[in-house]
């Protein structure tokens, strides 16, 4: 199964344009938004995934943004400890492999419904902690006034890359651009307001923070980056990987690998658009597994000579931290919206974290 991809230029046309206001437009313009809106809505619930073309967001800008990780995951231990703080619970800078825990691991209740579930369809069982490398970037301004202040860390860059903090910093606020393009579809498609859910990110505490997993060492199939798990933020978005391996779970149970083109992003739905809805989209799972396509992937880069570090160039998008996180809208005449009650979004994260004992580190895995 391919999930379709969706152009956001027509959209971001409409939006641009200032005699039309989206939730206001007319005629064929309503209708076509509400075709566009209603199709992202729907694949969000039905998939828990989305892909996307971001005109604004090009294969170029992904290939920057690789090509600078693959260069710094690529550099000895010995130096990629040296933008290690774990003092500041990995909040900032890097993130050795073997310390991020995926919930299947720990989490007894989770591990229960994997055995229920149909062999086909059944997640790959993490032998341990995840054996990938992850770098911790903010993106985006912070609220001067918060109950949930993040620890006051200054961002961490490497020696010798004078271009970190320009790549990390555009990025990061061209994959934030698209998320927020797509939560406005999605809000309209739901038949909420167009800044029902982007009213809620700003000053949120979105965090860039891009995987890399040695292929020479962990590239024999069946290996298990990133076990079976769902994201606990808002919508997490991905530049498109060079190595496949990504498996996605749809809403009706069936397991999916995902092929992300050329030139698109992937979006995947996390714990707190969940709540916002009621569940009219739930936390996509999804685990990161060397697979026979992997395979195929690294055979074609070492013949190229290219580099074996898979990089994710993951971002986690969230509700800002003093935002309630309740049912928006309609969904709070829902049946299950008794099971969302409202919470402040840094509460829950923190609650979240406290289950899955993640040794302080502030994201769950991908
Ligand atoms: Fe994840």
């Amino acid at each position: 199964m391919e999930i379709p991809v969706i152009d956001l230029s027509r959209y971001l046309a409409i939006a641009d344009t200032s005699s039309i206001d989206p939730d206001k437009p007319s005629g064929q313009i309503e209708e076509e938004l509400g075709v566009l809106c209603r199709e992202v809505s729907r694949i969000l619930s039905e998939t828990g995934a989305l892909v996307v073309k971001d005109p604004r967001c090009t294969a170029e800008d992904n290939d920057r943004f690789i090509d600078m990780m693959e260069k710094y995951f690529e550099k000895p231990a010995d130096f990629k400890l040296l933008q290690e703080r774990p003092h500041l619970h990995y909040q900032v800078g890097v993130t050795p492999e073997g310390v991020e825990v995926p919930r299947s691991f720990v989490d007894e209740e989770m591990q229960e419904k994997l055995k229920a579930m149909p062999e086909e369809f059944r997640p790959s069982t993490p032998k341990g902690p995840d054996p990938k490398w992850r770098y911790m970037w903010r993106v985006g301004p912070r609220p001067s006034n918060t109950r949930f202040k993040e620890l006051n860390s200054e961002p961490v860059i490497p020696e010798g890359f004078p271009e970190w903090k320009d790549t990390m910093d555009s990025w990061g606020c061209k994959m934030i651009a698209a998320i927020q393009a797509v939560a406005e579809m999605a809000a309209i498609g739901f038949g909420l307001s167009k800044d029902a859910f982007t009213s809620l990110m700003k000053q949120g505490p979105h965090l860039l923070a891009p995987t890399g997993s040695d292929l020479r060492r962990y590239g024999q199939e069946g290996t298990v980056f990133a076990g079976y798990h769902y994201d606990l933020n808002f919508l997490t978005i991905h530049g498109r990987s060079r190595f496949p391996g990504l498996n996605i779970w749809l809403r009706n149970g069936q397991k999916v690998e995902v092929k992300v083109p050329l030139g698109c992003l992937l979006i995947q739905t996390g714990k707190q658009i969940e709540w916002l809805t009621a569940g009219g989209c739930i936390a996509g799972m999804h685990e990161v597994v060397v697979t026979k396509r992997t395979i195929d992937a690294i055979r074609l880069a070492s013949e190229q000579n290219r580099s074996l570090w898979r990089v994710s160039s993951t971002l986690f998008s969230h509700i800002a931290s003093d935002a309630v996180l309740k049912p928006l809208g309609h969904f709070a005449e829902s049946p299950l919206a008794k099971k969302y009650p409202p919470i402040p979004a840094g509460e829950f994260v923190e609650q979240e974290l406290s289950v899955i004992n993640l040794k302080g580190n502030k994201e769950e895995s991908l």
